[in-house]
């Protein structure tokens, strides 16, 4: 990789909120770039000197493993200066309001925000009220736009392309911020795409997305070639007043993907899970390790993927050459 993004080729946008400020052109060079830092990734020295005059703040306002470490190693491996920070430790928990927080960070020279918020929309609203460069990290149940990035660039590491491709999104469709960025970047790169969870779990009007919707998980297997098992968001469940199923145990019987269901299918399907699993709830540990889970390859593409992300961006920042 070069040290500098080549400027004749730059994404369309100065912020990443959602799948939606992106154009089809984005999501190639994304991926174009991503390809490149794969190969940054198998090196001996796994880092460039790209990003060395860039600042970047991570701000977790809800709990998160997987896509926090994978931000910060994105931003190590680019070689930016980081700062993290964590609701549980902050000001935040003093009564301070977000633009305040995020403006005395900014004001110590920050040039990049890497958000996640419990509210859809902070993102945003964010990048309204602070001139920094902002990045969705996941935005209550809005959109978690690199989780879908790194999800499509799986499908066509594995299957070679997007376009044409049958997805079934599974689960709890309703409160899930991977289900709808997954939606409109799968839309968006042609591929065909189902959802299929309990109606109580399915949002009203989502067809008119573009998507089909089954209840039923046989018939939506006999149809996929990649099934993207989601988590229950337990921790969104009831935020209307409402309980969205009976039981677990009720919905792992009827959406869960065990063995038996798989080989019922009778075909070859590629398996994905956003993470973290819930093991014998949505997925059995024997389709989770199948030969065909792509879970792992999904973490270790979520690294170059976020790196092209970051990269990108930052070349629209200006700055002093
Ligand atoms: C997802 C999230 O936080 O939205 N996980 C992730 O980013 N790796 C999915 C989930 O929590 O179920």
């Amino acid at each position: 990789m070069s040290e500098r993004a080549n400027t004749s080729e730059m994404l369309s946008t100065d912020h990443l909120l959602g799948i939606q400020d992106l154009g089809v052109a984005d999501i190639d060079l994304i991926f174009r770039t991503a390809d490149g830092f794969k190969e940054v990734l198998s090196r001996p020295i796994k880092k460039v000197p790209s990003l060395r005059d860039i600042t970047i703040a991570n701000l977790f306002f809800e709990n998160s493993t997987r896509t926090r470490i994978s931000f910060e190693l994105a931003e190590k491996r680019l070689s930016a200066d980081i700062i993290n920070f964590s609701s549980s430790s902050s000001s935040t928990k003093k009564g301070e309001t977000l633009i305040d927080t995020v403006s005395n960070i900014l004001a110590m020279k920050v040039d990049m925000v890497v958000m996640r918020h419990p509210d859809p929309g902070a993102a945003v609203f964010l990048s309204k009220h602070v001139r920094a460069c902002i990045v969705n990290a996941g935005d209550g149940t809005h959109e978690h736009p690199t989780q879908a990035l790194l999800d499509a660039y799986s499908i066509r590491e594995k299957l070679g392309r997007v376009k044409g491709v049958k997805v079934v999104i599974v689960g709890d469709i309703l409160h899930s911020r991977v289900a709808l960025s997954n939606i409109h970047c799968l839309k968006k790169l042609g591929a065909e795409v189902m959802l299929c969870g309990p109606t109580t779990l399915m949002p009203r009007h989502v067809e008119s997305l573009g998507v089909r919707v089954e209840h039923d998980l046989d018939k939506a297997l006999r149809w996929c070639d990649v099934a993207n098992m989601l988590r229950i968001q337990l921790e969104r469940q009831g935020s209307d007043g409402i309980s969205n199923f009976p039981s677990l145990r009720e919905y792992a019987m009827l959406y869960g993907l065990t063995m038996e269901r798989y080989d019922r299918a009778g075909k070859q399907i590629t398996i994905m899970h956003p993470g973290p699993i819930n093991r014998g709830v949505e997925i059995t540990s024997q389709v989770a390790d199948h030969t065909n889970s792509i879970i792992l390859d999904q973490v270790e593409n979520g690294v170059a993927v976020r790196m092209a992300v970051i990269y990108l961006l930052a070349a629209r920042i200006p700055r002093a050459q």
